[in-house]
Order: structure tokens, then sequence, then C-alpha cells
């Protein structure tokens, strides 16, 4: 974000303000986005009754010093014209009727004009009850401005409660004005992926059944369940990455060319990939446990001995699947996705393999120098890097695999937190980013047979690539 930023002037309600996200992202992001030009108020609201303006600056401070890299001076200064806080107490009707009057009065105070984005940065078990007392209270719309609502994910824990959210979102806020963050999509590597594809006619004219042998998409985390096990251990690595970051890698890896580059378009191509999705048997799957092992050659506990997780523990922490798309595009074209925690590297990328050329002319010596492969990076070292043969020097026809390649760092430094540019598309109006209603629940119906009848879970070491069947299914 090189030009500076034009919004509306409005308000940002966050609910949840003391928590890990905000202090962590929210803030620092936030931050930023002022620097960069855009213009609002941010009301921080929590449960306290005992904080106050002052005392909440001084904890977002803190937060600003620790993650955006501030100093106190810079961040103290910020705070005090940009931040003000609110209670939201055990969440009655009255507080959410105290919440509007301090709304209304903070906007009073700063002549705002009543444009309003309501940031959820809650766990997902109180969606429910605070998009229900939002709306009671009236705050689902404002008398002047826009009203916008975000939603953190997990969007549901299944295809009914996702069904149910929906429906109560409903009731309450219009479709325009919900906002559902998958972070996946504010990631500038996979904004590309749709630039790439249809900014560049070479590639598109390729991205098909014809010329293309097979696609594997892989989000590796080398990080296990840190200090969130108490939300993983319920949720495991099919809800927590599969359903959500991953499958949106496919769909915009597998989607028609839109009619626009708008939200509506983008989503409908994306929905439509969803609804073309075979079946998947058994033999398609693989769950995964880690037990103890090494990365970089640190020792590492099992996943059922890390602090919170049940000892006797069935989640999975490793999923790989493979996914048929059947449609005019797609057909026969096998999709392989794999996601797993204490993997040995962090690494997130999409190969696409192409299809050997018809006549081994050279012949086929080495299969990976003959099938030209694309590879899109996605974190760290964000680029492309695309294969192919080339001869080396010498009398004999011999071929070797070289490279082109693009890096983001070498062309752009820094990228922006994928945060940043999803709480701008926010403040903006603009929906392109953020999952649709029918999305999210052609995602789970995907994911049900899954959730119903989860596959053997089988075990694998830290440090490795998950279990010999994951290996096994790619090789297929
Ligand atoms: C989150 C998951 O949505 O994404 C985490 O809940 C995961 O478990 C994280 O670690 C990965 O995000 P990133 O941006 O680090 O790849």
């Amino acid at each position: 974000m090189t030009s500076p930023l034009h919004t509306e002037r409005h308000l940002v309600i966050v609910l949840g303000a003391t928590g890990d996200l905000m202090r962590r992202k929210l803030l620092p992001v936030l931050h930023e986005l002022t620097e960069a030009g855009a213009s609002y108020h941010l009301l921080a609201v929590a449960r306290s009754k005992d904080l106050n303006d002052d005392s909440y600056r001084q904890q977002a401070v803190e937060a600003l010093v620790e993650f955006g890299r501030l100093t106190d001076e810079q961040a103290t200064t910020w705070a005090a014209a940009n931040v003000s806080y609110g209670s939201i107490g055990t969440g009655t009707a009255a507080d959410y009727r105290a919440l509007r009057a301090r709304i209304e009065q903070v906007e009073r105070d700063r002549g705002l004009p009543g444009n309003r984005i309501f940031y959820l940065s809650l766990p997902p078990e109180t969606f429910p009850k605070t998009i229900s007392g939002l709306g009671e209270a009236g705050l689902n719309r404002s008398g002047s401005g826009w009203t916008r609502l975000v939603v953190e994910k997990p969007f549901g824990t299944d295809l009914a409660t996702a069904q149910a959210l929906n429906d109560l979102v409903h009731r309450h806020f219009d479709e325009t004005q919900v906002y559902r963050i998958d972070h996946y999509l504010g990631k500038e590597t996979v904004q590309n992926l749709v630039a790439f594809r249809f900014g560049n006619a070479i590639f598109e004219s390729l991205w098909n059944r014809d010329r293309i042998q097979s696609v594997e998409i892989t989000v590796a985390e080398s990080l296990g369940v840190e200090k969130r096990a108490g939300y993983y251990d319920q949720a495991g690595a099919l809800r927590d990455m599969m359903q959500n970051h991953l499958t949106q890698l496919l769909t915009l890896t597998a989607m028609e060319v839109p009619a626009r580059f708008d939200a509506r378009a983008i989503r409908h191509e994306k929905e439509k990939v969803l609804r073309s999705i075979v079946p998947y048997s058994p033999d398609d799957v693989v769950f995964g446990q880690y037990g103890a092992g090494e990365i970089d050659s640190q020792p590492v506990p099992a996943y059922r001995e890390e602090q919170g997780v049940a000892p006797n523990s069935h989640t999975e922490t490793f999923v790989a699947m493979h996914l048929r798309i059947n449609n005019w595009r797609w057909q026969g074209v096998p999709f392989f996705l794999r996601t797993g925690k204490r993997l040995p590297q962090r690494q997130s990328k999409i190969v696409v393999t192409f299809r050997r050329a018809p006549v081994a002319m050279f012949g086929f010596n080495d299969e990976a120098v003959m099938s030209n492969r694309l590879v899109i990076r996605l974190q760290p070292e964000e680029g492309f890097e695309l294969d192919f043969g080339a001869k080396a020097p010498g009398d004999r026809f011999v071929l070797k695999r070289q490279r082109l390649q693009f890096a983001y760092k070498d062309a752009y430094g820094e990228l922006p937190d994928a945060y940043q540019t999803l709480l701008y598309d926010v403040m903006q109006g603009d929906q392109t980013l953020f999952v649709h209603a029918d999305e999210v629940e052609s995602s789970w119906r995907l994911y049900a047979p899954l959730l119903e009848e989860p596959p053997p879970l089988l075990p694998y070491a830290a440090g490795t690539w998950g279990p010999e069947a994951a290996q096994a299914l790619l090789r297929r």
C-alpha cells in the first residue's frame, strides 16, 4: 500500500479487545492503517468494567511496542488520539443498550457520521450470542451510515452449525454487510494466484486437463499447537486448516475465469468448483497424528503430551486428500491437498505438474526434467518457479532441469500483513476477499462425510512429512 488510503470516516468496534488476536495482529495493523491514511476511530470493547480509556490505552501501548515494533512514545501518541474503550459486561440486553449509547457518544465526540465496523475477535462459541445482542440492540443498522460485521474463523464446526450461524447472521444483517475472514485470502501471494492466472494469457491457456497432469496444494507447519490446545484438540486439522485455508487455495486454483473482478463474480466461480467436486472414497483420505520426533535437530514431544491435549486424544494433526473435480476443465486431473503440524518445515505451496511432451525425442531419461512444473510459493520465500528441461553442454543430448524464478522480496521487499489488506477492504466495503455464506456451507458439506466418520488415525513422527500412507497417496 504505497499511495495514501482513502476511507470514509468511521468507527471500528472490536469486540474481544483484550484478546490475543487484538494484541498481536489487529492493533499493529490498525496503527499501520492510520499511518497509511485510513480515517477511523477505534472503540475497543471487552467484558471488564474496570478498564477505562486510559487503562485500555496503556494495554494497547504495550501490545504495540511488543508486536508492532513501535516506540513507547509513538504508541502512546497514537493510542491517545485514536483509541477509546467500552465495556460489554456479561452481554445482557442492558449491556448492549449501554454499548449502543457508548458508540453514539464516541461518534458525537469525534464527529463521526455513523459508519461502523463491528469486528468479532471472540471465541467462536460466543458468536451467536454477540450477533443476537448487536441485532436486538439495533446495532445491526446505523441511522446515518453503513454498518459492517466482521466474523473470524472458524465459521461453524460443521455444516449444521454453519447453517445455523448463517441463519442467525441473516436474521439481523444482510449478506452485503458480512465479512467472513479467512486470512489466507489477504495474503499477497494468494491474491496473486488470481492475477497470475487471469493476467497472463500464457498460463491460462494451459490451465486445463489437456495440459495439466496433477495439482498439489501443501500447507505445512513445523509448529505444534502452541498455546491453543484447548481449541485445537476440539477442532483438528480438517476444521482448522483444510475446510478453510486449503479449500480457498483449491477454489482459486481451479475456478473458471470470472465475468468480472468483483466479489460476486469471484465468489460465484469459487462456489461452482466446490459443487463440482465428486464424492471421495476412504482411500482418498489420510488422517495422522504426530508422535515424538525431531525438528531442526530439536526433540519434539508427541501431540498427546502437549500441554492441554487429552492424553488419549484422537484429534488429527495431519490430513492428506485426493480430490477430483468433475467439470470440463478438470475432469481426470487429481488434486492432492495436505496440511499438518510438526512437519519438517513451514512451507505453503501449490505445485502444478504439466503433462509430458507427447513424444520422447530426447528419451524420458529423467521424469522430473520432462514434466514441466510450476511452483507457486505462498510462504516462506513467496514467489514463483517454473521448471523446464534445457540441454546440458556437451556432445550428448542430455536434458537437465533448470528453473525460471521470481521472488517477491527481490521485487517488492516486505509484504503487508494479510490482516492489513483485509481490514482495509472492510473499510472500503470490498467483499471480494471474504467468504460468502453459500461458500462456507458448500465447503462444510464437502467435508461432512469425514466429520461424521473420520478415517483411521495413523501415526507419524514429528519432523516427517506425515504417515507413509500420505506419501503413497501422492505417489499414486
Ligand atoms: C490459522 C490456524 O487459521 O492459521 C492455525 O488456526 C495455523 O492453526 C495458522 O497455524 C496458519 O497461518 P499462517 O498464516 O501462519 O500460515
